[in-house]
């Protein structure tokens, strides 16, 4: 989604603002821009396109020690170069970069053009420029409040005015900011990533705050009825390796990401196995033994493959905790006016922290005085904080677009709740420890499975040729299957379908072909049987077949004919989901790599999504 990074300090800002936006590509975007504030006031430059296309058209003389970058993903009006940021007003003496959506921009725009303003785009944006522009306050923080509390709807924003060229001025409202320190020189960005070669000493905006940002220092306000009111916020050292944002030896950011899982996964449960009890210890959950037994029911919310991977937390902690659990996406569940129970835990689930419909449902619970708990990776995140408990992911930075190790560890974090809501239950300590044993395995097993890459790579490469698949699985395969189906339209573009396999005959059986492969999930449960003489009846029909399953699985005469076989290893059965879920990621990285994409940057799409 949209990208914001600033400048002032000491060096030119143009080639660290285009430095900065190249950091914030995987966030998806169409078009990209820049302003500076030199000794001749502002200058623009701004394109539909890629960021290495806007630095390359750069004019030489694009000098000024301080200056605001973005990159677009465009909602209102195409992407092309009039609706890139910056806008600015008429006379080119404020610019502004903008990240969420202004919902009154229709009301404000009309106004303008009433009062005989010319609006250059068909942005929500642009309104901005022109409203601080017009603004009879004295000073820009009082310009900058005085239009923000017009403004109706989210907004990331920062702003350069020709008259105050000493400073950049940003407010947050639903959309993240940060301001970040270095030596005589300030940064300002939507994600550490933008600056994390230059600072890791930041502080991060919350809603309703302002900041002043000069190259020596700055300062934050809270944005009240009667305009801006000092407030201290210090900056802090965030401990992060600025190489984890870099893809390094790999040819993208998913193939890092998806060779990281091992690593991750210990990474998510050091610390928190507690082998004598049986049991995990979640410090920031906040929960002992008598609150987990009051919970009746858990209720898992996220969006996209948060939400297909909430499916799996579902079934893993009802069979293991045997509470009730269901997961839901996000982004309807405010929208059914839903019964919130006080005996049900709600557990919002968010690589980013950021997305916008999980956020909303999140307060939706607590408006109705529900109580809610992140599965969260990005520390102090918008749902990390709105939720103040939860389960950190530590999977590190996530960049690509197509989310996996985060979603590796969401289900490891399912199963470290589902073990502590079991053993204040009926799960038995021999049961404990079992699951203790299999989570210590599965570190070693992904890579396993990351290691058998070559030998799926023909197998990909034919998935890469169907216009149309299904994905199907049974039970607790059938989220495994939706996952699969997620990544391999993400980023290959290809048709995906996800079924339950059971489902087939009451419908898309019409659609089986030896032009329709099917992606089998076939773990070796109490189903197997079941989901074998399904996949005789897809093969009947000439389906060509890719079965994901475990060793010693008895296909029968299916591999003799079109019948690709993919294996992970055995885990408990609880644990499968995740093992059977990583050759679909390769199978999807494989399938866009044979054709040609552009993996990391699929079209279309954002990383965090902070728009409704
Ligand atoms: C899929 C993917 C998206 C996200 C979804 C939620 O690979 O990345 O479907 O899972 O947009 O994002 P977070 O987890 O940041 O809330």
């Amino acid at each position: 989604m949209c990208g914001i990074v600033g400048y002032i300090g000491t060096q030119q800002a143009a080639p660290l603002l285009v430095e900065g936006l190249s950091r914030l590509e995987h966030r998806g975007y169409d078009s990209a821009g820049v302003a500076v504030s030199g000794s001749t006031g502002l200058r623009v430059a701004k394109r539909a396109g890629r960021v290495r296309d806007l630095g390359e058209s750069l004019p030489k003389r694009f000098s000024g020690k301080a200056g605001i970058g973005h990159t677009r993903w465009a909602t209102h009006g195409p992407a092309n170069d009039v609706n890139a940021h910056p806008h600015v007003d008429g006379k080119g003496t404020v610019a502004v970069v903008h990240n969420g959506i202004i919902d009154n921009a229709a009301a404000l725009r009309a106004a303008l053009t009433a009062d005989g303003v010319e609006l250059a785009s068909d942005t929500d944006t642009e309104v901005l420029a022109h409203l601080v522009a017009r603004s009879e306050q004295a000073t820009l923080e009082d310009k900058v409040a005085e239009v923000l509390s017009r403004i109706e709807g989210t907004y990331g924003v920062a702003f350069l005015h020709a008259d105050f060229p000493d400073r950049i001025v940003v407010a947050r409202n639903g959309s993240p900011l940060l301001v970040g320190v270095g030596e005589k020189e300030m940064f300002v960005a939507s994600d550490l990533a933008a600056v994390v070669r230059y600072t890791t000493t930041v502080a991060h905006l919350d809603d309703g705050e302002m900041a002043t940002v000069t190259s020596g220092g700055f300062t934050t306000y809270r944005l009240d009825a009667t305009g801006p009111a000092a407030i201290e916020r210090r900056a802090q050292s965030v401990d992060i390796d600025p190489d984890a944002y870099e893809a390094g030896e790999h040819a993208s950011f998913m193939l890092k990401e998806m060779h990281e899982q091992p690593v991750a996964a210990e990474s998510a449960l050091r610390g928190r196995l507690d082998e004598r009890f049986g049991t995990s210890h979640l410090g920031g959950l906040g929960l002992d033994a008598r609150d987990l037994r009051e919970i009746k029911r858990v209720k898992l919310l996220g969006c996209g493959s948060a939400y297909y991977v909430g499916q799996m937390g579902a079934s893993l902690i009802e069979e293991l905790a045997r509470v009730p659990a269901d997961a839901e996406a996000a982004s309807e569940f405010r929208y059914r006016n839903p019964i919130i129970e006080p005996d049900t835990l709600y557990v919002a689930v968010s690589q980013s922290g950021e997305t916008v419909d999980t956020l909303l449902a999140v307060q939706e619970i607590k408006r109705k005085g529900g109580r809610a708990i992140g599965v969260v990776n990005v520390v102090g995140s918008a749902i990390a904080r709105e939720v103040e408990r939860g389960i950190y992911l530590h999977a590190g930075p996530e960049v690509a677009v197509a989310s996996t190790k985060a979603l590796t560890n969401m289900f490891l974090a399912f199963a470290l709740l589902a073990l502590q809501l079991g053993r204040v239950r009926d799960l038995s300590l021999a049961q404990g420890k079992e699951l203790i044993a299999a989570l210590n395995e599965l570190p070693g097993q992904i890579q396993q499975i990351l290691d058998t890459s070559d030998a799926i790579e023909p197998i990909s490469r034919r998935i890469a040729e169907a216009e149309s698949l299904f994905f199907v699985g049974r039970v607790r395969g059938f989220p495994v299957a939706r996952e699969g189906a997620q990544k391999l339209k993400e980023i290959s573009y290809r048709h995906a379908e996800a079924y339950q396999t059971s489902e087939l005959k009451h419908g898309p059986l019409a659609l089986i072909s030896p032009e329709v492969p099917t992606v089998a999930i076939v773990p070796d449960d109490e189903l197997v049987e079941r989901n074998v003489a399904a996949l005789h009846e897809i093969s009947a029909r000439g389906g060509p077949l890719v079965v994901v399953t475990h060793p010693g699985v008895d296909l029968g005469d299916l591999e003799e004919r079109d019948c690709a076989r993919i294996e992970v290893p055995r885990s408990l059965r609880s644990l499968d989901p995740i093992l059977l879920t990583i050759p679909l990621q390769i199978l999807a990285y494989q399938a866009a790599q044979s054709l040609g994409l552009d993996i990391d940057k699929p079209r279309n799409l954002a990383k965090s999504v902070t728009v409704e």
